[in-house]
C-alpha cells in the first residue's frame, strides 16, 4: 500500500429503541434463552419500527461521525452506504443520506458485500482519498435485517438485529491510518446465504411472497465453518501485509455474528477477550453495521488510543470476507 496517511477521523452509531429479547423470541418460535445464549452469545437485539428504513438509522450515525471528525456535511466528497437492506432498489440509500445530510458536493453509492460491506467500504474510501479523488469520505454500514427476517424460522430469526454505524475517512498525521486491506470473495458459496426474491432473477410476485423468497435464507452450519476459517486467516493476512505481528494488536473489531466464531478468531490470533470489541450479546448480527457499531462503542468507551493497532475483520454473504489494519 502507498504510504499516504489516510485514516478514520470520527465514528458514530445509532440503534433503534425497541429491544427484542430471547424471552420475547421464546414466545414466537420453539427456542430458549439458554439455547440462543449457548450457541450464539446473543441475549437481545434492536428492531426498527415499521416506518424506519436503513437511511433513518444511517443519518444519526453519520451526523455523530461528522461531529466527531469536526467536519460538516458540505465537506464530504463521497458517501458510501454498505447495506443489504437498502431503503429501496434505487435510488441508492447513499443518495437518500446525501440529500438529508445536505452533503451537496458528495458523490454517493451503495455497496453490497453483506457483513463484509463496511470494511469493503473503508477500502474504497482509502483508495479514493489516496488517489486524490477527494479528501473526505463518509462510510456507513446500515441494516434493517428485521424487515427481511422470517420470524417463523427459528434458525435465523434469533440471529439478526437492526442498526447503523459510520466513519469519516480522510487525511491523518503521518505514521497513522490504514496499513493494509485484505478483501476476498467466493461466489461459489452464494447459495449458503442469500435473499432470492425481488431481484431481476425472481421479481416480486404473489408467488414469491407466498414462498417466503423475500426472507434471508442461510445454511447456518456451512456459514459457521467458513466463518471460523476465514476470520483468523484474513486477520493474519492483513497483519502480515502491514508488517505487524499478532502481539502488536491492541483491539480486534470482528463482525458480530456469533460469540463462538469471535472466540475462534481470538484463539487463532492468540488474543485475550479484553482485546476484542464484543457487542453481539446486545445487538446480535447487524450485518454491515456490526463492525462500525462495535468500533464506535469502543472509541466512545476510551478503548482506542492514539497509535493503537486496530484490526477489523468480517465475513458474510457472497461469500465475502474483509480485514483491515489501522493505526489509530
Ligand atoms: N432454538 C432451538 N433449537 C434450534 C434453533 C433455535 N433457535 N435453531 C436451530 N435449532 C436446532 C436445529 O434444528 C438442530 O436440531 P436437530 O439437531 O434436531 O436437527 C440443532 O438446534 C442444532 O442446529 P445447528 O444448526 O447444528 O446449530 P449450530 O450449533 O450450528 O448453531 C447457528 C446454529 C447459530 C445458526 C450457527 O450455525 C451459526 O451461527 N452460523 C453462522 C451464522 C452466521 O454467521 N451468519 C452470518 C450471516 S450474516 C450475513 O451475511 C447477512
Amino acid at each position: 500500500m502507498r504510504s499516504a496517511a489516510v485514516g478514520i477521523l470520527g465514528t458514530g452509531k445509532h440503534v433503534p429503541d425497541r429491544v427484542l429479547t430471547n424471552r420475547d423470541l421464546e414466545r414466537m418460535v420453539d427456542t430458549s434463552d439458554e439455547w440462543i445464549v449457548t450457541r450464539t452469545g446473543i441475549r437481545e437485539r434492536r428492531i426498527a419500527s415499521y416506518e424506519e428504513a436503513a437511511s433513518d438509522l444511517a443519518l444519526p450515525a453519520a451526523r455523530e461521525a461528522l461531529g466527531k471528525a469536526g467536519i460538516s456535511a458540505s465537506d464530504l466528497d463521497l458517501i458510501i452506504v454498505a447495506t443489504i437492506t437498502p431503503d429501496m432498489a434505487f435510488p441508492s440509500t447513499a443518495c437518500v443520506v446525501q440529500h438529508k445530510l445536505g452533503a451537496t458536493r458528495a458523490a454517493a453509492f451503495d455497496l453490497s458485500a453483506a457483513c463484509s460491506g463496511f470494511v469493503y467500504g473503508l477500502a474504497n474510501a482509502y483508495a479514493y482519498v489516496s488517489a486524490g479523488l477527494g479528501k473526505y469520505v463518509l462510510v456507513i454500514g446500515a441494516e434493517v435485517l428485521s424487515k427481511v427476517t422470517d420470524y417463523r424460522d427459528r434458525s435465523t430469526c434469533i440471529l439478526f438485529g437492526d442498526g447503523a454505524g459510520a466513519a469519516v475517512v480522510g487525511p491523518v498525521p503521518e505514521g497513522r491510518g490504514f496499513r493494509s486491506f485484505v478483501l476476498g470473495a467466493d461466489g461459489s458459496g452464494g447459495d449458503l446465504l442469500y435473499l432470492a426474491g425481488g431481484g431481476s432473477r425472481l421479481p416480486a410476485s404473489e408467488q414469491t411472497v407466498k414462498e417466503g423468497k423475500h426472507y434471508i435464507h442461510m445454511e447456518g452450519g456451512e456459514v459457521f465453518k467458513f466463518a471460523v476459517r476465514v476470520m483468523g486467516q484474513a486477520a493474519e493476512e492483513a497483519l502480515a501485509k502491514a508488517g505487524l505481528r499478532k502481539e502488536d494488536v491492541d483491539l480486534l473489531v470482528p463482525h458480530q455474528a456469533n460469540i463462538r466464531i469471535i472466540r475462534s478468531a481470538l484463539e487463532r490470533l492468540g488474543l485475550p477477550e479484553e482485546k476484542c470489541a464484543i457487542n453481539v450479546d446486545r445487538y446480535g448480527n447487524v450485518s454491515a453495521a456490526s463492525i462500525p457499531i462495535a468500533l464506535a462503542e469502543a472509541v466512545d468507551a476510551g478503548r482506542v488510543r492514539e497509535n493503537d493497532c486496530v484490526v477489523m475483520v468480517g465475513f458474510g454473504g457472497g461469500l465475502t470476507w474483509a480485514a483491515s489494519v489501522l493505526i489509530w
